[in-house]
């Protein structure tokens, strides 16, 4: 008769590595609104599209962005010390694409219409929310920085299609058109 199997025996093989290929496919399953944040003031005008973008607290009302410290637009955020984050709409595909690739800054606000908001930087006509912040605090995790970001004013748009990266893909999501 054999021994009784140990815990240790019976324990799973210990799991690979998580590679950053592995964990780009992963996260390639995580759903998210598409956002395009914008800044203005001293460093000038510029604006980056962001699906890393969360709620922290209602108390007081602040939410992340994840920026990449390589891109063009982490000098002007920085230097600006505001964003606007504005939630883009069914269609916005060409804007998001244009926010995220490598076009000079002015371009990609042609590609779209905008208006001042209190803190300086553009909020885009047409999103389907826009929240306009302060960076109160920054945090450095690898490539990227993480902006806390204290919200000032809201402005909801008249859009309920949200525009949403799922599977490296642009989908749209409908709401309800009755609130
Ligand atoms: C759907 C989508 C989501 C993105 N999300 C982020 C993000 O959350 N944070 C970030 O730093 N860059 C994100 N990017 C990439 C930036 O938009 C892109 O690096 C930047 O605009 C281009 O960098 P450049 O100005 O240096 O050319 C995203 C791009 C796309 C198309």
């Amino acid at each position: 008769m054999s021994p009784p199997c140990s815990p240790l025996d019976s324990a799973p093989p210990t799991p690979p590595p998580v590679t950053r290929e592995g964990f780009r496919n992963a996260m390639a399953r995580l759903g998210a609104a598409v956002n395009i944040v914008t800044t203005d003031g001293p460093g000038g005008r510029h604006g980056f599209t962001a699906s890393a973008v969360c709620s922290v607290t209602d108390s007081p009302p602040t939410l992340l962005v994840c920026l990449n410290k390589g891109s063009s637009a982490a000098g002007p955020v920085h230097a600006n010390g505001v964003v606007c984050i504005n939630t883009l709409a069914a269609g916005h595909e060409p804007l998001s694409n244009l926010f995220g690739g490598r076009t000079p800054p002015e371009e990609r606000f042609a590609g779209g219409a905008w208006r001042v908001a209190a803190t300086g930087a553009p909020m885009l006509v047409g999103a389907v929310v826009a929240f306009d912040c302060r960076v109160v605090r920054t945090v450095e995790v690898g490539t990227h920085d993480v902006l806390f970001c204290e919200v000032v004013g809201v402005a909801e748009g008249g859009s309920h299609e949200s525009l949403i990266y799922y599977s490296r893909r642009y989908h749209t999501l409908s709401g309800p058109t009755d609130d």
